[in-house]
């Protein structure tokens, strides 16, 4: 049966931003499994994600809930400032609106030595913050027009407490994945990457330790799975 919970955060500020006049320009639109997902700019300023889902019910995960969650828990560190979200019903479905602040930049390009080390400082300080991405490939990297590394999109972020271990676990099946998805399984850059991952990282001794040897155990768990 369908829940029918809804929920918001700071709701009023996204409504009057999506009552303001300013056309939105559309960044790109998917359709993934059911639900149509639309990314849009309003005024240089602000950045609107927008989820329709065709029948009531609301998803067991929310990544809009999810995204302002892990914003929130950053708070602008290499990543975009929250607004907000709302949620909407109506007999035919439901609208989720996320709204987070516009960075000015350009995509980055495939990595060198010099952005394998930026992504490593960026990504050892968001796990810092108890926060993995679970989708960090390049094209969710934006150079920021101030000249610093931006992360942009946290719709399958996980936040985690601080202090978890379960953080070290996550961070280390998030290191693999950026090695295989960001840096193709270059070992060059992945040995650049890690040792300036390690020395960013504020984890301390033994939660860079716990993280080395998940990280061992998730690459051959991975072997064993995958074959590769
Ligand atoms: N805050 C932002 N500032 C600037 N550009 C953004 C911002 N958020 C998204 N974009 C642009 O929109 C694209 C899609 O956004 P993203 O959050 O990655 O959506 P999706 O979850 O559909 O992948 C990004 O790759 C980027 O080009
Ligand atoms: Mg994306």
């Amino acid at each position: 049966m369908a829940r029918r919970t809804s929920s918001e955060d700071n709701g009023d500020r996204v409504r009057e931003i999506l009552a303001s006049s300013h056309e939105l320009e559309l960044l790109q639109e998917r359709y993934v499994g059911g639900v149509l997902r639309t990314v849009s700019k309003k005024s240089d300023r602000f950045v609107i994600k927008r989820y329709v889902h065709a029948g009531g019910a609301r998803p067991r995960r929310c990544p809009w809930v999810a995204e302002n969650a892990a914003l929130k828990r950053l708070r602008g560190l290499h990543a975009p400032e929250p607004i907000g979200f709302v949620e909407q019903r109506s007999d035919s479905g439901m609208t989720a609106t996320l709204v987070r602040r516009y960075v000015a930049g350009e995509a980055v390009a495939e990595p060198d030595d010099g952005l394998a080390r930026e992504m490593a400082s960026l990504m050892a300080a968001l796990h810092g913050r108890g926060v993995t991405t679970e989708d960090a490939h390049r094209h969710n990297f934006l150079r920021s027009a101030e000249g610093g590394l931006v992360f942009l999109d946290f719709g399958k972020a996980r936040v985690f407490r601080t202090g978890s271990p379960l953080l070290y676990a996550g961070v280390a099946f998030e290191l693999h994945r950026f090695f295989r998805a960001a840096l193709g399984r270059d070992a060059g850059l992945w040995q650049i990457f890690i040792d300036e991952y390690q020395r960013c990282s504020s984890f301390g001794l033994l939660g860079r330790a716990a993280v080395s040897w998940l990280l061992r155990l998730e690459t051959w768990r991975y072997r064993v799975v995958k074959g590769g």
